[in-house]
């Protein structure tokens, strides 16, 4: 316990009562005391098609014995090619071209960066200034925090962070969203905002937008009905690129591919990592336009390195194979669509908004497979009250995330009817236990 120090973490209360996981199959964890843990988050909004799939694991053994490893740069194996076409396949349309990188957070500054080299070969270098969103997460890389509109992943860091950041306003207002199901009806003026800072900044210097389509890590907060259209139509109107931040919402889990299917609303990169290869091997992918790359390709000479970027481990062999055979087992399974066609959404909606009644419940927010539970603060300190309902959650056999006072789920795209509902009454029956 003395060597790790642990990420994301309150490293000296869970040294005092750590909480361990030691195996994992399809819905369920195991503890390191012999219990069966639900899991509500599929590990942290990756596992998409349930723990430990034999196909997958088959694809990665035999790649490990294969060839453990190989340089991305100016050099290629077949997988990697490969896993690209399998995401093409799913992406939208639009999006035919992807960039490796091994994490969520690479993948974000991996598409500013894009955003910045693609201006820049249009003649256009002028475009550095990113607008991003109050209580958006996008990693933790210093692109990542300086877009994100998280104050505590700031405040360390704040005279380091990138210098020419903006921030829309977040979407969340309970007051006149409460209990929504599905997309807020109230809400989508504040897209509008976005006219407001390119009046302010100039078109002209403004590189890109950046928001996830659902903001997953501050508390599942659902676009208001028509904000993202409005957000497009703004980028549209005044020439900016549109970056939707799909790390959590991507493969699935609003029972389309992707968000951006789901709503309707195509961006101009689309950043992913997590369920890429159902959360195995490290991964991120940026799915772009083909033209942006294109452009930056083409304005480079002819044997020079057009991007200057890449990650050792980008599209690494293991990593591959295990997005090949995730992508594959997703086919087979019908899983991306799974959360609609099947309506498992109805029954996700129906067994979290029944717990309205429960204590503490200030709000309840659902969209596809997604949901959260917001909580009253207790006086003794923000916070509090969310971690005891996860500690309680776990002791009483259920994996849930808390961020501040809000519990957040996200299970595994394969769970049933059946543990949505055990899902649900392990939480009421935290949230009676806890004061
Ligand atoms: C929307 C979003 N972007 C980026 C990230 C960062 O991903 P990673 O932790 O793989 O760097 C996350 C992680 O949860 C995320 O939710």
């Amino acid at each position: 316990m003395q060597s790790l120090w642990m990420p994301f973490t309150a490293n000296r209360s869970f040294r005092r009562a750590p909480r361990m996981l030691v195996q994992a199959s399809g819905m369920y964890y195991r503890s390191d005391d012999g219990r069966s843990i639900l899991d509500g988050t599929a590990g942290l909004w990756c596992v998409n098609a349930g723990h430990c799939r034999e196909p997958i694991t088959r694809a990665i053994q035999q790649q490990a014995a294969r060839m453990d490893y190989a340089p991305p740069f100016q050099m290629g194996h077949p997988l990697q090619f490969e896993a690209a076409d399998a995401l093409a396949r799913i992406a939208p349309a639009r999006l035919q071209r992807v960039f490796f990188t091994g994490s969520g957070s690479e993948s974000v500054d991996t598409a500013l960066k894009i955003a910045l080299a693609y201006h820049r070969a249009r003649g256009q270098g002028q475009r550095n200034v990113f607008i991003g969103r109050e209580r958006g997460y996008h990693g933790v890389g210093f692109g990542g925090i300086s877009v994100g509109g998280i104050p505590g992943n700031r405040k360390v860091f704040h005279g380091a962070l990138l210098p020419h950041v903006d921030h829309l306003p977040h979407t969340h207002d309970p007051e006149h969203q409460g209990f929504a199901r599905g997309q807020p009806a109230w809400g989508a003026h504040l897209a509008d905002e976005l006219e407001r800072l390119v009046q302010l900044h100039d078109a002209s210097n403004i590189a890109a937008v950046i928001v996830e389509p659902v903001a997953g890590s501050t508390g599942v907060l659902v676009p208001p009905q028509g904000y993202l259209q409005r957000l497009r139509a703004l980028c549209d109107k005044h020439g900016l690129l549109l970056v939707f931040d799909e790390v959590i919402t991507g493969y699935g889990r609003l029972g389309a591919p992707f968000a951006a299917q789901a709503f309707g609303v195509i961006p101009d990169i689309l950043v992913t990592a997590k369920a890429v290869n159902n959360g195995t091997v490290p991964m991120g992918a940026v799915l772009l336009r083909e033209d942006l790359a294109d452009t930056v390709i083409e304005a480079a000479e002819d044997g020079a390195i057009e991007l200057p970027h890449g990650y050792t481990y980008s599209g690494h062999p293991l990593a591959a194979a295990a997005t090949v055979a995730t992508q594959q087992l997703y086919a087979d399974e019908g899983l991306l669509e799974r959360v609609r066609r099947d309506a498992i959404d109805t029954h996700w909606e129906q067994a979290l908004h029944a717990l309205r009644d429960a204590p503490h419940v200030r709000d309840i927010r659902n969209i596809g497979l997604m949901g959260a539970i917001e909580l009253h603060a207790r006086p003794d300190g923000a916070g509090r009250r969310g971690h005891d309902v996860f500690t309680r959650c776990f002791e009483l056999g259920a994996l849930v995330r808390c961020t501040g006072d809000t519990i957040a789920l996200s299970p595994p795209l394969i769970i049933e009817r059946a543990q949505i509902d055990q899902l649900a009454d392990t939480l009421r029956q935290a949230l009676r236990a806890t004061p």
